[in-house]
Formats: structure tokens, C-alpha cells, sequence
């Protein structure tokens, strides 16, 4: 791979890097196909990071469809990608532990919460990459937006010359967020998660007469009769800081963000609200 990038270097070419875990949906082939407007070459990382998950469990089951996302892939370019799929020995080299980061108090909100570790094994992972692929822009989904916001500030404090392309959400019909996690989803929990986005549309319209809280409160309410779904935050915060919203302002601007469990599987989700 080092070989590789330094013969496009040579040649000027540019470089998208789209990092991923693998089973690829159309939500990354939509991060692929931007990259490839945006550059000569891309490279698709898909490397399930074990140290960012909190939970074992997860990490076994996080499914892994290496063959079918290279043929998904070769659908969209037969030239232009290159994958790389390191093992944990590649990156880790026996050593299969995060670097601590400080991302400005971002990695104690929400996610950072829940899953104790998981950004200092993104940044950690993440780095490498940009590290070993030195790509010009990198292309990350919004789907996970704090994440992005950790990989912005993770640019800025390590001084790293790339520039962090971030891309909408992609949706299933439904409105389901996509997620590699989905294809762990049994059917009637399929049919049920839908309603997390109805939710959080509901809200963002609640949103523009009613406060953080009461908005708050009314997903709880929702969520507390659903027989599938158990919430686990529904968070109302500042865009940029990610600070739970205490009083509104109208100069700036706010997400709401959720997590819930179907059955096993946590899926998460946000929403810009104005
Ligand atoms: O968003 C993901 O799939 C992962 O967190 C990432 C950015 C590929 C790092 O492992």
C-alpha cells in the first residue's frame, strides 16, 4: 500500500481515503462515489477496530463481508479504488491498545458516555491511516457526527494536512439510518426502527415551540411504552461543542441525537434541528 500511494504522489495524483469497518451498504458506496468525483484515487480502508469497541461481544459479531465488499466496490470502479483490509497485527503489531487523546472535552458527551474508550480507538486507528495513506481528503458520514466532530479536532490538534469531507446521512425508505448493524437486525426489530427517525422528526418539529427538555421528555415518553425498542439517550446539544442545549439561542446550532437498543444491536442516529 505504501508502495502504491508513493507512485500516485509521484504522479500528482490525488488521494480520497474512505475509512470503514466493512459491510459496505449504499451509505458508503455514497462516500466512495463523492471520493471518487473529488479525486484521481481512493483508497477504501475496511478494518474492523478492535480497539473501539467497548463491548466483546460486538466486536465478534460486527459482521465482516470482505469478498462482497470488494465485488461492491469493483460495481462502482474498476480502476480508481484500492482497498486496503490490514489485519490487527498490521496496524497493532502486537500492541493492540489506544493512544489517549484530548479532543477538548468532545469525547465525554453522549457516545463518550456510553462506550468508555471508543474515540481514543478511533483517533487511534484514524491516525494511523492518515499515517500510512496520507490521503488529500478524507470522507467521513454524518450518521456518526460526533465521531466527525472528533476527527476534525483530531486534524486540527495534530496539525495533519488533510481536509475532512463530511456526508449526509443515507437513509433506507423507512428513514432507517444505514448501518452495517442493520443486517443484525431480526425482522420484527427491522420493522421497528423506523421509529427512531419518526422520532427524532417528530422532535425537531416540537423543537420549534417547546424547550430542550420538554422535547427531551416527550422522547422519553415515547420510547418508555415501546415494547421493542429501549432508549438509551435522546440528547438535545449545541452543534459544535456537543454540550447538552440548557437554554435555546437562535444563533446557533443544534442536533438532537439518539442511541437505542433493538434487541442487542445499538443503533444510533441525530438530526440537525435548525
Ligand atoms: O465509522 C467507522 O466505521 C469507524 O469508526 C472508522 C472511522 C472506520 C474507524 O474505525
Amino acid at each position: 500500500m505504501v508502495k502504491a500511494i508513493d507512485a500516485f504522489k509521484e504522479k500528482k495524483q490525488t488521494l480520497g481515503l474512505v475509512p470503514t469497518m466493512g459491510a459496505l451498504h449504499k451509505g458508503h458506496l455514497a462516500l466512495v462515489k463523492k471520493a471518487l468525483k473529488n479525486n484521481d484515487k481512493v483508497v477504501v480502508s475496511i478494518f474492523v477496530n478492535p480497539t473501539q469497541f467497548d463491548n466483546k461481544e460486538d466486536l465478534v459479531k460486527y459482521p465482516r463481508t470482505l469478498e462482497q465488499d470488494v465485488a461492491l466496490l469493483r460495481s462502482v470502479s474498476e480502476d480508481a479504488i484500492l482497498v486496503y483490509a490490514p489485519t490487527v497485527e498490521d496496524v497493532y503489531a502486537g500492541n493492540t491498545v489506544s493512544e489517549t487523546f484530548d479532543f477538548d472535552g468532545l469525547e465525554f458527551e453522549m457516545e463518550g458516555k456510553f462506550r468508555i474508550g471508543h474515540f481514543d480507538g478511533v483517533g487511534t486507528i484514524v491516525k494511523r491511516l492518515f499515517d500510512i495513506i496520507k490521503p488529500d481528503k478524507a470522507y467521513f458520514g454524518e450518521k456518526d457526527f460526533q465521531q466527525l466532530a472528533i476527527i476534525k479536532k483530531l486534524v486540527e490538534k495534530h496539525h495533519i494536512p488533510v481536509t475532512i469531507v463530511p456526508c449526509p446521512i443515507y437513509r433506507e425508505p423507512s428513514g432507517l439510518a444505514m448501518s452495517s448493524r442493520n443486517t443484525r437486525l431480526k425482522p420484527a426489530y427491522k420493522e421497528a426502527a423506523p421509529f427512531i427517525y419518526k422520532t427524532l422528526e417528530t422532535a425537531k418539529t416540537l423543537f420549534g415551540t417547546k424547550s430542550a427538555n420538554k422535547v427531551s421528555q416527550w422522547v422519553e415518553k415515547q420510547f418508555e411504552s415501546h415494547s421493542l425498542l429501549k432508549l438509551e439517550y435522546f440528547i438535545i446539544a449545541d452543534a459544535s461543542t456537543l454540550k447538552t442545549v440548557k437554554r435555546k439561542s437562535n444563533k446557533k446550532a443544534y442536533r438532537a441525537f439518539i442511541a437505542v437498543y433493538a434487541d442487542d444491536i445499538r443503533l444510533i442516529d441525530n438530526i440537525a434541528l435548525n
